[in-house]
């Protein structure tokens, strides 16, 4: 299955992903990653470099990560999708880094787009391009608009530093310590249009420490979500769980 990862942060759930989807009883094969913000290159090249045999070849082909980087900044990513020969510049950069074993890596910067329908837009695009099946939310800090969210209903994994629904939102880390809870965790689930209500295919608990801090909390939480988001995508990958007509999860009978 062809799964595109979605990221605006530091990319470690994305790392986590891709060392899984390369186990061999891995269902799900990471074809793309897509990030928001063109500033921090680091999960990209990360991304980039997953599979690269030698550390000296990486070096080489990230400088055409730069390159295609600073491309990608000069025109627009709009530009990109619209005009031909920057497309065949894109395929050309893909090709030559399949032949290393990396992965197409794509910045769809929101800020360049006037309505969130057009990020979205251009999103699907990309994800049509490289046939994509199953989508990642890694970590992705934009909301998707209903129209993306109902053309993919069922294909949207999000993962969620916090067990859903008792806390929900932004600052999850500060709002159990703040109410005192003495467990935490993470929750993957199937991307609904409300923010965070969708339904839960794995959840992993995490105990809360007295002397826990937002920091500390995030980095045990974080350690959760990179065991249990592959754990879930490879559940969806290999049809063991789907989102069932009725809005939930929906496990396949005998497993
Ligand atoms: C994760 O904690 C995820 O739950 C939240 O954003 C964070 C992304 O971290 N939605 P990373 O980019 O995987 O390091």
């Amino acid at each position: 299955v062809k799964v595109a990862v979605l990221i605006s942060g530091t990319g470690t759930n994305l790392a986590a992903l891709i060392a899984y989807a390369k186990e061999p009883a891995s269902c799900a094969q990471i074809a793309l990653v897509i990030s928001n913000k063109s500033g921090d290159v680091e999960e990209l090249r990360n991304a980039a470099r997953a599979g690269i045999p030698t550390r000296d070849r990486s070096k080489n082909f990230v400088n055409h990560i730069f390159s295609h980087e600073k491309i990608t900044r000069k025109h627009p990513f709009k530009e990109y999708c619209c005009t031909g020969w920057q497309m065949n510049f894109n395929d050309a950069i893909d090709q030559r880094l399949a032949t290393f074993g990396m992965r197409p890596t794509r910045v769809v910067d929101h800020k360049l787009y006037g309505s969130r329908s057009e990020f979205d837009c251009t999103i699907d695009r990309v994800l049509e391009e490289f046939s994509v099946e199953l989508i990642c939310l890694a970590g992705f800090m934009r909301i998707l608009s209903s129209a993306f969210i109902r053309k993919w209903n069922g294909k949207i994994l999000n993962i969620c530093p916090s067990l859903l629904p008792s806390v929900k939102g932004g600052n999850a880390h500060k709002q159990v310590l703040q109410a005192g809870v003495k467990v935490t965790g993470c929750t993957v689930h199937f991307v609904l249009e409300e923010a965070n209500t969708g339904a839960i295919i794995l959840q992993e608990p995490v105990s809360v420490n007295t002397d826990d801090t937002e920091e500390t909390l995030l980095e045990r939480v974080k350690e959760a979500e990179c065991r249990a988001f592959p754990v879930a995508l490879q559940l969806v990958a290999s049809g063991v769980v789907r989102l069932g007509a009725d809005g939930k999860t929906c496990w396949k009978q005998g497993t």
